[in-house]
């Protein structure tokens, strides 16, 4: 991958690609899945944080990935009350649910402001110590909202841009937040700032227009603020098509599978897969009501079909601990009401699964199934259509998931409409092998040509045409001022 070869790469995240604790392992989520291919390549810095305690004894700065390293993780220490008040507080109990719209969920008190305005600056001290000249610095995610002023203090030459991963609400929802006017300058320090979906960048123009006074054209995605200009654009992230592509035929997968099957006594049996990290934001609950009403409506696919629920737990706290008991309730109230001569209808697995692994799942799911109340992409669609080699599965992507407005030929479902969800599951596994053919075909299409290698390619030519175009700031004095997309 050539992208800049004369500059350096510095991403800054909060989740850290491979974790200390877990023997290196990888970590679970769509951003580490996006970002280590590309930093392999590159060969870059990543940034994270970590274990103050963990940290104790050993260099906070090291290669990764153990087995082959290629690129250097450098670890931000941070104490149990920086974790509880920056990740778990402000960026989980209040930013995740406000940006997913679940609004009963949303929870904040000062103490994780202030602890979530202290790390964005151990963050951007970290950025700002390994940028050398002309290095990009890129942040993610919501968990480092205020990096940029930070960085720009520190290092003013560095070009600074931030993916916004998951959605930005409309300013209806996002109003209620009592540190809207900080986060929307803290964000607007970015040259560039990507969205996964043009209707998240405008819903983000908008609460800069309602919020600082600031009169932003969309269609040109440039706002002046302070003197400055900050670049918008929607750039849907993707996946690595041709690694999934491969993965699914290899003879690891293919061992996995068989082995995976024999198991659990699968042999045989049709597979409704749904993979996820465990997230009230993925409709897991929804998702266990469509299928226990499938299998009551439709009772002559008992015994044939399996539903396989993948839930990767990742944020031990509440209210993930709430949700994840709810959904073992979930499971294991179906299987007790519907389990018979050995047949069970839900399959439900906590590991991680490596994606080689996964890559033969998805190749041997018969139907895929996400179900997400609210997403902001959606990777493992993509990862299922990749892997569909054989053309002879079927997709129900939710209609609130970011996946569904990007990918033609795939059928949408409404995660609250759990009928509708259960009669969309028969038509799925019915459908002729010409129909599965042809929506697969369109999709794989589709996501072949936009992977992940395309992703990155368009937000670093983006900062390229902006670094390129760079007037001096001076220039820029008189609010608004617009420039061509
Ligand atoms: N994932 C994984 N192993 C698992 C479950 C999930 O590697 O056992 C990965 C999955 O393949 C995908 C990511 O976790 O790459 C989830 O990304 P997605 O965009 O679907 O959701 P997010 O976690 O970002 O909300
Ligand atoms: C989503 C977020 C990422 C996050 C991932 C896993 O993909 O957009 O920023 O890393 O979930 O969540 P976690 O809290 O375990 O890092």
């Amino acid at each position: 991958m050539d992208i800049f070869p004369d500059k350096k790469i510095i991403v800054v995240s909060n989740r850290e690609p491979y974790s200390l604790s877990r023997r290196h392992q990888k970590t679970v989520g769509g951003l580490v899945s996006a970002l280590d291919p590309l930093m392999k390549a590159t060969r870059g810095v990543w940034i994270a944080s970590g274990s103050r305690d963990e940290l104790k004894d050993r260099p906070s700065r090291f290669p990764v990935p153990p087995a082959d390293p290629s690129y250097t993780l450098r670890l931000v220490p941070l104490g149990p009350a920086d974790i509880e008040g920056y990740y778990n507080g402000y960026s989980n109990r209040f930013l995740w649910p406000l940006c997913h719209m679940t609004l009963d969920r949303v929870y904040l008190t000062r103490s994780y402001w202030r602890s979530y305005r202290k790390v964005n600056g151990l963050f951007a001290q970290a950025a700002a110590e390994e940028a050398g000249e002309g290095s990009v610095i890129w942040l993610h995610d919501y968990h480092l909202a205020l990096c940029a002023p930070f960085i720009k203090e520190l290092c003013q030459n560095a070009f600074v841009s931030i993916f916004w991963h998951i959605p930005w609400p409309p300013h209806a929802v996002f109003r209620i937040c009592p540190q809207k006017k900080e986060l929307l300058e803290g964000l607007l320090a970015n040259d560039l700032i990507g969205f996964q979906l043009p209707a998240f960048m405008e819903n983000f123009a908008r609460c800069v227009e309602r919020e600082l006074g600031h009169e932003v054209d969309i269609e040109g995605g440039v706002i002046s603020h302070k003197g400055r200009l900050t670049r918008l654009k929607a750039f849907p992230i993707s996946v690595d098509f041709d690694w999934f592509e491969r993965a699914a035929v290899s003879a690891e997968a293919r061992k996995f599978i068989s082995k995976f099957l024999k198991k659990r006594g699968l042999e045989g049996s049709k597979i409704i897969l749904s993979v996820n990290r465990l997230d009230y934001t993925k409709g897991m609950i929804k998702c266990l009501e469509a299928v226990e009403l499938f299998f009551t409506k439709y009772p002559r696919y008992k015994n044939s079909v399996t539903f396989v629920q993948i839930a990767v737990p990742t944020r031990k706290v509440e209210p993930y601990l709430s949700y994840m008991e709810r959904v073992q309730r979930k499971v294991d109230s179906i299987n007790q009401r519907l389990s018979r001569d050995g047949w069970k209808p839900v399959e439900y697995i906590t590991a991680n699964v490596a994606h080689a692994e996964l890559a033969g799942l998805y190749r041997k799911a018969d139907l895929a199934m996400i179900s997400s109340v609210y997403d902001g992409m959606n990777l493992v669609a993509k990862e299922f259509i990749a892997s569909q080699v054989d053309l002879s599965g079927s997709l129900l992507i939710s209609e609130l998931a970011g996946a569904s407005e990007e990918i033609p030929g795939v059928t949408l479902i409404n995660p609250y409409d759990t009928e509708g969800c259960a009669i969309a599951i028969k038509a799925a596994l019915d459908a002729s092998p010409a129909e599965k053919r042809k929506a697969l075909q369109e999709a794989r299409a589709h996501v072949r040509e936009r992977n992940i290698n395309r992703w990155i390619m368009d937000i670093f030519k983006e900062i390229k045409n902006i670094q390129d175009e760079q007037i001096p700031s001076q220039f820029f004095k008189r609010a608004p001022v617009v420039l061509k997309g």
